[in-house]
């Protein structure tokens, strides 16, 4: 781990952004909880992410479906016995070792490597370079041979018609879109080209582990399938107006450093089965470049395979010219906590006195932080109560009266919050507050009567 992914990590904890899942017993690898200020960031950012995408666009709609979906999904859309990893075991460990990143960090760490592109790279291909190259795993050991790891994570519930009651965690949230495809036809009044999003939790039986939130086994995912007639739309003009929305939000909505995003088009043999085309939006993480967001042009692909296995008809009607086609769909792909943990990445600021998170006033989880100066006299106490009240109904205010005023700023600053407001003896004879700007550190005196027009004007 680098010094600044420690501290991120460290900070997360320190201030209730994220927990390691089940600490009292030991922990589980790869996964989290989000306290009380993560929880906050990433439904700012889900929200932010629901208005740009489906509330501000009339050609979107949203849904939320299941997490446990038909069996059969997932035959039809190829993730049973297509969805895996090529991975080695430590043979002393067992630790499993996904074979791609083995190889991804050899070629990093030796010379004579520049021209191979792992992507590109064959099963076979891969595992011969294991071999041939006599690889060791992080604790010197040798691997076991190369063999395929389901991602696809299986459960069961009660019995199912036909005695089958093997089911799957979904691994994309984009299944529940597909198979209510005709539902979403049937009930609304969408016309091609539109597009159906989904924010939900995906799960996947991931190997590589020790990446925080940004790659865990239960994860939130922000889907949109975009359906269209390829006969009417070019596919390619939708793909890069996608890839323009998606980088806006990133850079304009979240307020993100553009310098630390780019754009990696897969190769031939890296792409998805279903995918004519992919991008990946990546950003800088403090482990190097990693994928952000997907967007994949995923043909009828998955629309005829659910044809196929259900005998559903899973055709759109032009209103028209009553012309029966199999939709194409443009699919831009994100991870919730990839954003979370970029925003976070982006924000944390080290300065000589302080450390603090530059986040925009949209994604903090607090915008204003609320002090009466002393929590020992009545007047000021009540005077601050009134102003939190006035300000809490319409942003997320913090109310602090422990301890001194520099240690409450210190505690704002880490977490992100815009704006403090102290309420001191000189409030209660001129009914001015001070606000304290969390980038500039620079204090104002604001009149009460005047804090609501303020706060909007910063804050909005
Ligand atoms: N429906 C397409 C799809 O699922 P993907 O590239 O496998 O494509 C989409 O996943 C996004 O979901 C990724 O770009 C990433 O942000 C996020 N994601 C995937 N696996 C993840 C994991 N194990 N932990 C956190 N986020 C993950």
């Amino acid at each position: 781990m680098n010094k600044k992914f420690e501290e991120i990590v460290s900070l997360c904890k320190r201030r209730g952004f994220v927990y390691p899942t089940s600490e009292i017993y030991g922990g589980i690898a790869s996964s989290y909880d989000y306290g009380p200020l993560g929880v906050q960031l990433l439904k700012n950012i889900k929200d932010l992410w629901w208005k740009e995408f489906i509330e501000k666009r009339a050609d979107m709609v949203g849904i939320d479906s299941q997490i446990i979906l038909h069996p059969k999904t997932w035959e039809a859309s190829g993730h049973v016995g297509g969805f895996d990893e090529l991975v080695v075991e430590d043979i002393v460990t067992n630790k499993r070792y996904r074979v791609d990143h083995l190889i991804e960090n050899f070629i990093e760490k030796h010379k004579g490597f520049q021209e191979l592109v792992v992507e590109d790279l064959t099963r076979e291909e891969m595992a011969k370079f294991i071999v041939e190259n006599k690889l060791k795993s992080p604790d010197g050991n040798t691997f076991s041979q190369p063999k395929k790891f389901d991602l696809l994570m299986r459960t069961s519930i009660g019995v199912l018609e036909g005695g089958k009651d093997d089911v799957y965690l979904r691994g994309e949230t984009a299944q529940g879109i597909f198979s209510n495809f005709k539902n979403i036809l049937d009930s609304t009044r969408v016309v091609l080209p539109f597009g159906v999003g989904q924010i939900g939790k995906s799960f996947r039986n991931e190997v590589t582990l020790g990446q925080f939130v940004f790659r865990t086994f239960e994860f939130e995912q922000a889907e949109i399938e975009y359906f269209f007639d390829p006969e009417k739309s070019n596919w390619e003009e939708l793909l890069n107006a996608w890839k323009e929305n998606m980088k806006n939000f990133v850079v304009n909505t979240l307020g993100v450093n553009e310098e630390n995003t780019r754009w990696r088009k897969h190769t031939d043999k890296e792409r998805s089965h279903y995918s004519k085309e992919t991008f990946d939006l990546d950003y800088k993480f403090p482990f190097g470049w990693k994928e952000l967001w997907g967007v994949a042009y995923r043909t009828n692909y998955d629309l005829n395979q659910h044809i196929k296995y259900s005998g559903a008809k899973l055709q759109y009607t032009d209103p028209y010219t009553s012309e029966k086609i199999v939709p194409h769909v443009i699919e831009p792909a994100v991870g919730v906590n990839r954003m979370f943990f970029m925003v976070l990445d982006n924000a944390y600021t080290v300065e000589e006195t302080r450390v603090v998170l530059k986040l925009s006033p949209k994604l903090a989880p607090y915008k204003i932080a609320v002090f009466p100066l002393v929590s020992n006299k009545e007047e000021i106490t009540k005077k601050a109560k009134q102003v939190f009240e006035l300000l809490s109904d319409k942003y997320n205010t913090y109310w602090d009266d422990r301890g001194n005023i520099g240690k409450r700023y210190k505690y704002q600053d880490e977490i992100g919050t815009p704006y403090c407001i102290t309420i001191d003896y000189d409030t209660l004879e001129t009914g001015e507050v001070t606000v304290r700007d969390r980038d500039t550190m620079l204090q104002k005196k604001i009149l009460i009567k005047n804090l609501d027009s303020y706060c909007k004007e910063q804050l909005m």
